[in-house]
């Protein structure tokens, strides 16, 4: 079981070492962690975000454990030196196209929400983002027009196929679930989106038995607040999705307990090749005092033995470790509480 960790920039080392503690304490047979430097990090060592002895880890590795980058001292570097570079060029590299982000209200934490608490409660989602397309890596580029006005741009672009291959990955969690989808798109002015809808209908005749709704991205972000637990499975874009998964995070009460998998085609011989990293940034602003929640990063760890690994029995055990500690008020400073980085890891240890 060859690991690899990129712990990142920010928070991403602090709360990295506490995943790190969990899947120690498991003592899995086999289990092999390899470090790595990514974002910030690495470009002051190597000079480069996603060194090559970086990638070469990953591909050796069976999954990836991903902290967090972001730094915004590289902020006036060139864009394929900064940080985000990183996780963007692993996602490419890899071929991690289907990124997985459910949103759950842990019980008693409703109150932590930005809604009401019966409608906090009511949250149950599962955001399955697509990660290698969309205008995040189209063409892109900046010039200066004729009239002398400069201008940024970015394509935006699907085509069928990777449309295609995240609807079956949706059709399939949905039918795992409760058997609705709600596909996420702006049909109503872009091709892109218009290409998506059309390739998730024709998609639809293979999975009868899954109720499919179209929603534009403007009225699912409304619904999120407004209904948010009408929602099961939504599968949407790059860009739509990075929003709304922040969205549905604060839906829940904190960004600092969400996990997300991100996942290709490779198989191991355990499972699925992922990474798995939690959907909050590096935190610049509480880095390096021992403070941030590493929950989110933990549960990414429970995802990666599950997905992964098939270890289903010990992503649970980590998953109720989590939910006992928020249940007896071990709470980290997102969710109004004091619990350190270090405590909130004593306790999940102690409660698996
Ligand atoms: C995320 C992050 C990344 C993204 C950034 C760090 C490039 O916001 O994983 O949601 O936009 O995908
Ligand atoms: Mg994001």
């Amino acid at each position: 079981m060859k690991i690899a960790v990129f712990a990142g920039d920010g928070i991403g080392p602090e709360v990295t070492a506490q995943a790190v503690r969990v899947l120690e304490a498991l003592n899995l047979d086999g289990m092999e962690l390899t470090e790595g430097d990514v974002g910030g990090a690495a470009y002051y060592k190597h000079g480069h975000p996603l060194p090559e002895a970086t990638l070469d880890i990953a591909r050796a590795s069976d999954a990836i454990l991903f902290g967090a980058v972001g730094d915004f001292s590289c902020d006036h570097l060139e864009r394929h030196l900064r940080p985000e570079q990183a996780i963007l060029g692993l996602r490419a590299a890899l071929g991690l196209f289907a990124n997985l982000r459910p949103a759950t209200c842990f019980p008693g934490l409703e109150h932590m929400s930005g809604l009401r608490p019966e409608i906090a409660r009511s949250i149950d989602l599962l955001i399955v983002r697509e990660l290698n397309g969309d205008v995040y890596f189209g063409e892109k580029g900046m010039r200066t027009l004729d009239d002398g006005r400069r201008q940024g741009w970015d394509m935006m672009a699907y085509a069928e196929d990777e449309v295609r291959r995240i609807a079956h990955v949706a059709f399939r969690a949905a039918q795992g679930r409760s058997k609705k989808l709600c596909s996420v798109d702006k049909a109503n002015v872009l091709e892109t989106s218009q290409l998506w809808r059309d390739v998730i209908i024709e998609t639809s005749a293979e999975y009868p038995d899954v109720a499919l709704e179209h929603m534009y991205v403007d009225n699912a972000a409304m619904q999120l607040v407004k209904a948010p637990g009408n929602f099961d499975v939504v599968v949407t874009g790059n860009l739509f999705g990075d929003i709304l998964s922040d969205q549905a995070s604060m839906c829940v009460g904190s960004i600092g307990l969400l996990a997300s998998a991100s996942l290709g085609e490779r198989q191991t011989g355990y499972g699925t090749f992922g990474l798995y990293e939690p959907i909050h940034g590096s935190a610049p602003d509480i880095a390096g005092q021992g403070k941030a929640n590493p929950m989110a990063m933990i549960l990414s760890a429970a995802m990666m033995l599950r997905h992964s690994f098939g270890l289903e029995a010990e992503a649970a055990r980590i998953e109720g470790a989590v939910a006992k500690a928020l249940e007896d008020g071990v709470l980290g400073g997102d969710l109004g509480g004091t619990a350190g980085t270090q405590e909130v890891g004593d306790a999940v240890l102690a409660r698996m």
